[in-house]
């Protein structure tokens, strides 16, 4: 059978295309070619999606010797996303402090100050407000600042740093070297400052541990900082406006949380798996040996492609798997993907979703688009959907 053409046409706008669903239903093992790359197999199917993600017979270190398939004209493959055990594993071991549950619980109440403080800065002068800028943005960066120990004020020179490594075709391949230079000799310049005076930070925690363990070299604590910051603040600061625009554009569902804030971690859960954040397909993995899913034989060596944005939609998994239920329960969904990479930022990605969903329902129960839904602006050029603008107004 002739490979399809990869991304899909709608890959801009929160409608998965529907090719995606005929695919899982007839076709669950497919063959695709990517703009860039060598050619790759698609997985569909929630089981077979798991096991890419998790099975050891799958590795993304071979990522930086092979021709990946990609959207982009360079393959920018490399950091953490990009080892594979043992070596991921000592590298991911000098983030353990990040997310203990005492320090999750201090960024919880810091978080319920930063949004509240946002949400009436963004109402205070009576015009409408755009939940990305005024925000979504501010509010992530905010946390992740705080989390970190990163400068807030430095923001103007880090943030454009930080979003070059999320940009596909919108950046070119010059600017996306010397913004991720730049990055590098930043984060460097704070890991020194912390070693000579080390903070109550996660920085000075990391840089502490690596003292008393040697576990991991000067480069490879830049490399994690750096993904860090820039995984920390640009996936969530994405999320969550795509999460009001889904909760708005259909107002009756914002109403259900503002009646029932109880139903928000629930609600937070069943919009990770329902709405599509990731543009072109995940990462790819290789096969380390033949592979058989779903009675299709993949051959060893060949880069496989799980794409959770449906698997999440799997009806063998989700019943009436399109229907946005905001207190479905189990909701085993793959948003933060699984296996050794599962996102080491999801308990403070699901904290400030929560948090903010809670601040702006409570603060604001009448919030609603300014604009008819099918005006929103969305990113282009970039490995994550979301609205470039969402304009909002309590009015
Ligand atoms: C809603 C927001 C977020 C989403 C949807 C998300 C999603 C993901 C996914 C799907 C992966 C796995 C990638 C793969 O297997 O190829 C991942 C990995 C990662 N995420 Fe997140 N993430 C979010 C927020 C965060 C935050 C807040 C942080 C940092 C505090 C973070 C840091 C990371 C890091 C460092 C990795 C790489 C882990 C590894 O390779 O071991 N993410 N994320």
């Amino acid at each position: 059978m002739e490979p399809h053409v990869f991304p899909f046409p709608r890959a801009e706008r929160l409608e998965l295309d529907p090719e995606y669903a005929r695919l899982q239903a007839e076709e669950p093992v497919s063959q695709v070619v990517f703009p860039y790359g060598e050619p790759a197999w698609l997985v569909t199917r929630y089981e077979d999606v798991r096991t890419v993600l998790s099975d050891g017979r799958f590795s993304r270190a071979l990522s930086l010797e092979r021709d990946v398939p990609r959207v982009t004209v360079e393959n920018f493959s490399g950091g953490i996303v990009a080892m594979d055990p043992p070596e991921h594993t000592r590298v991911r071991s000098v983030c353990q402090y990040a997310f203990t549950a005492r320090r999750v619980a201090r960024l919880r109440e810091r978080a319920t100050v930063i949004a509240t403080e946002l949400a009436k800065e963004a109402i205070a002068g009576g015009e409408p407000f755009d939940g990305v800028e005024d925000f979504a943005v501010p509010f992530t960066l905010r946390m992740i600042c705080e989390l970190l120990g990163v400068p807030y004020g430095d923001r103007g020179r880090f943030r454009q740093w930080a979003e070059a490594g999320l940009a596909t075709t919108s950046i070119s391949e010059e600017e996306r070297l010397s913004a991720a230079g730049n990055l590098w000799e930043y984060i460097s310049g704070l890991l020194a400052e912390r070693r000579a005076d080390p903070q109550g930070d996660l920085i000075s925690a990391m840089v502490a541990s690596q003292s008393e363990t040697g576990a991991v070299t000067d480069d490879e604590l830049v490399m994690v900082v750096m993904t860090v910051l820039a995984a920390g603040y640009e996936t969530t600061s994405t999320e969550l406006p795509n999460f009001l625009y889904v909760l708005l554009e259909t107002p009756s569902r914002y109403r259900e949380l503002v009646s029932r804030p109880s139903v928000i971690p629930s609600a937070v859960e069943e919009l990770m798996r329902y709405v599509p954040m990731e543009a072109n397909g995940a990462s790819p993995r290789f096969t380390l040996e033949e592979v058989t899913l779903s009675g299709t034989r993949i051959p060893a060596g060949a880069p496989v492609v799980a794409a959770t944005v449906i698997a999440n939609r799997d009806p063998a998994v989700f019943a009436d798997p399109h229907r946005l239920d905001l207190t479905r329960a189990p909701n085993p969904h793959l948003g933060f993907g699984l296996g050794a990479h599962y996102c080491l930022g999801a308990p403070l990605a699901r904290l400030e979703l929560q948090v903010a969903l809670e601040v702006l329902t409570a603060a604001l129960p009448a919030l609603r688009l300014t604009d008819e839904p099918g005006s929103v602006e969305w990113k282009a050029g970039m490995m994550v959907r979301g609205p470039s603008k969402l304009m909002l107004t309590v009015q």
